[in-house]
């Protein structure tokens, strides 16, 4: 059983006790963000930064084609997902960790799917993300001690400006709990590929609107580092029971 973690803001930590699986991060949709890296302490879960390994990139320039290609190449059973997110839903603060169900896609331009005229591809995504993973985030939680909002709605916008107070009480009409800007095309493109895909979120700012100024980059580090031992914990916990699955 191999999984993958895509992180980025948030999940960085990780980085550090890890060795790359790869010499490159090349594939047939061009340059991966990173070459994944297995991490030791997580019983040789592979983590990939979309990011980038400097956070050179931005979301609307991450390459999700090739990121999902390569995990995928490399016999990757498990995608977990790791987002930064700002809270739309009144009752979150920063800290809070909220378990996505759902996606809005608000993003365009973007190269969003591995269908062409060769393989005409209509991916279901009813349940943009596996329910047998949201289980096991659930089960992990409880053991970690983590705390979680359950059935999240994710409005994906396209960045990489921050939203309008206006964009963001329409996306609430909508029904979005929590708005980021890379969960798409990430999850279709895994679900494209057969390929069972969770998430996490990460509250690091009260959405455009919904806090007291202006929302400050700088201020959502504190929220990461803050919040970072109990999403290792959340984490560590997620990888143990995928792997007693097997
Ligand atoms: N909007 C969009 N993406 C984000 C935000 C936000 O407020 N915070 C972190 N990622």
């Amino acid at each position: 059983m191999t999984i993958a973690l895509i992180g980025g803001t948030g999940l960085e930590a990780l980085d550090g006790e890890s060795v790359p699986v790869l010499d490159s991060a090349q594939t047939p949709y061009g340059r991966a963000s990173a070459i994944p890296r297995r991490s030791e302490a997580l019983s040789g879960a592979l983590f990939l930064n979309r990011h980038a390994d400097d956070h050179s990139l931005l979301p609307h320039e991450i390459n999700y084609r090739a990121n999902l290609w390569l995990l995928n190449e490399l016999g990757v059973d498990v995608v977990l997902a790791v987002f930064a997110v700002g809270g739309i839903s009144r009752g979150l603060v920063n800290g809070d960790f909220v378990l996505p169900a759902q996606i809005i896609d608000y993003t365009w331009g973007r190269e969003h799917t591995f269908a062409d005229a060769t393989r005409l591809l209509h991916a279901d995504f009813t349940e943009p993300f596996d329910r047998d993973l949201y289980d096991t985030l659930v089960h992990a939680a409880l053991l970690a001690d983590v705390d979680l909002f359950p059935e999240g709605v994710y409005g994906c916008t396209q960045g990489p400006r921050l939203e309008t107070a206006a964009e963001i009480d329409r996306m609430e009409r909508d029904g979005c709990t929590v708005v980021g800007m890379t969960g798409m095309p990430e999850a279709v493109l895994a679900r494209e590929l057969g390929l069972p895909y969770a998430g996490v979120c990460l509250v690091v700012n009260p959405a455009a609107g919904r806090g007291p100024g202006m929302i400050e980059v700088a201020g959502m580090r504190a929220v990461v580092d803050e919040a970072s031992p109990r999403l290792l914990r959340l984490v560590a916990r997620f990888v143990e029971l995928v792997e007693q699955r097997e």
